[in-house]
């Protein structure tokens, strides 16, 4: 049977909420419709609202459900910068790190090229952390032309932990909303919207064991933005569509299980990973740990290796039926290096040698041991095959 290790691609969807959607989806009825059975849809979409609120910590009303991660953060990006310089022209900037991911990067490289925008890349060190220093002098310099800043919670190829609640501190102080992309880090890190300071943050339920296709933006109750779709007005008018009632319930169910689990799945995705990195270093040379001591999520490890490139490594490694990942499953099958860890100031070489093995409460022991097993001989002949 297929050993799958790629969890942060996507979580498959557990018994429970897969039960709670399947029954959800034969609900009759629009929750916009004033009829009885369009109420009931109604109702089922506002008590997901209502859980998913207290999973992020934030009030029931800053919840808009989206069709998923990469939806929500165009939604804030785009809509944010819209609002914000459509209020003050001077507020032209976008900041961001070079560590993000491609839902985050492309909306801004496409407002820089088709809105005009300037973005500044804030660097990030050689462990995937944001340079707080560096945020802090470029605020202090032009932090009246910034329309938004937008950097992750956590990053979904390396692991790491950003201090976003440091980010939303500096950014107070010369009046810039922040968005976080959350997506990599929900169900993985405790997180209440409340007290981070941010006015955004972008959540997906495939993540956390729920559907694909369903997400939501967390958007404070003091901001707007400018709506990326137009229609019935649905969602505060920031997105109109017919809601996806059964989507959102099995999303809440997904969430609140993930919160709920959070410490049980922390310390057995741990020990898993303690156990692949001890066995990685300890039979495969020249395999270097991504993230150094960062604070990181537990269930990551990442790693380059090498003398070879990934792209053989993974033909190989799915030949012996484990399901692993060079980095972020959007640029799966595109040839070219992470940009992660170009950020992080690695060569090209390195930046195209990477395995991400991500886990969930799901592995087993035996899985990780099977693993680490074959993968000596799949990269002694990924070095030989495919070498960089
Ligand atoms: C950090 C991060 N942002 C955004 C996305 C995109 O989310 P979705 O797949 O729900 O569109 C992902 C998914 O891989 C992610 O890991």
């Amino acid at each position: 049977m297929a050993i799958y290790l790629d969890y942060a691609a996507s979580v498959p969807i557990s018994a429970e909420v897969l039960a709670t959607f399947t029954e959800a989806l034969q609900t009759v009825g629009n929750p916009s419709s004033t009829h009885s059975l369009g109420q009931g849809s109604r109702m089922m979409l506002e008590d997901a609202r209502e859980q998913i609120a207290l999973a992020v910590g934030c009030d029931r009303s800053e919840v808009i459900f989206t069709a998923g991660g990469t939806e929500s953060d165009n939604l804030a990006i785009k809509g944010l910068f819209w609002k914000r310089r459509g209020e003050n022209p001077a507020r032209n900037v976008i900041v961001s790190t070079y560590m993000e991911h491609h839902a985050v990067i492309d909306p801004i490289e496409w407002l820089e090229a088709h809105e005009g925008a300037e973005v500044a890349w804030i660097g990030v060190s050689d462990e995937g952390v944001i340079e707080l220093a560096a945020l802090e002098s470029f605020l202090a310099a032009r932090g009246s032309e910034v329309a938004l800043i937008t950097m992750m919670w956590a990053n979904n190829e390396v692991g790491v932990i950003n201090d976003i609640k440091a980010v939303t501190a500096l950014a107070v102080k010369h009046g810039i909303p922040v968005h976080s992309d959350a997506i990599a880090a929900f169900g993985h890190v405790p997180i209440d919207f409340k007290s981070s300071g941010l006015s955004a943050l972008s959540i997906s339920a495939h993540k956390v064991a729920g559907p694909v296709g369903v997400g939501a933006l967390i958007l404070s109750r003091a901001e707007t933005l400018t709506p990326l779709v137009h229609g019935g007005g649905q969602e505060r008018s920031m997105r109109s569509g017919t809601m996806n009632a059964p989507g959102a319930k099995a999303f809440a169910h997904a969430a609140s299980l993930a919160v709920a689990n959070m410490s049980k799945h922390n310390s057995h995705t741990r020990a898993l990973v303690e156990r692949l990195r001890e066995g990685i270093e300890s039979t495969i040379s020249g395999a270097r740990f991504s993230r150094g001591s960062a604070s990181a999520m537990t269930h990551n490890a990442h790693f380059t290796f090498e003398g070879l490139k990934s792209d053989g490594l993974l033909f190989l490694l799915d030949q012996a039926d484990i399901a692993v990942s060079a980095g972020s499953a959007c640029q799966a099958g595109v040839d070219r290096p992470s940009h992660v860890l170009l950020a992080m100031g690695r060569s090209e070489d390195e930046a195209n040698s990477c395995l991400r093995i991500t886990v969930g409460l799901q592995t087993t022991e035996a899985e990780i041991e099977r693993f680490l097993q074959v993968l000596p001989t799949a990269v002694a002949a990924a070095r030989s095959a495919n070498p960089t």
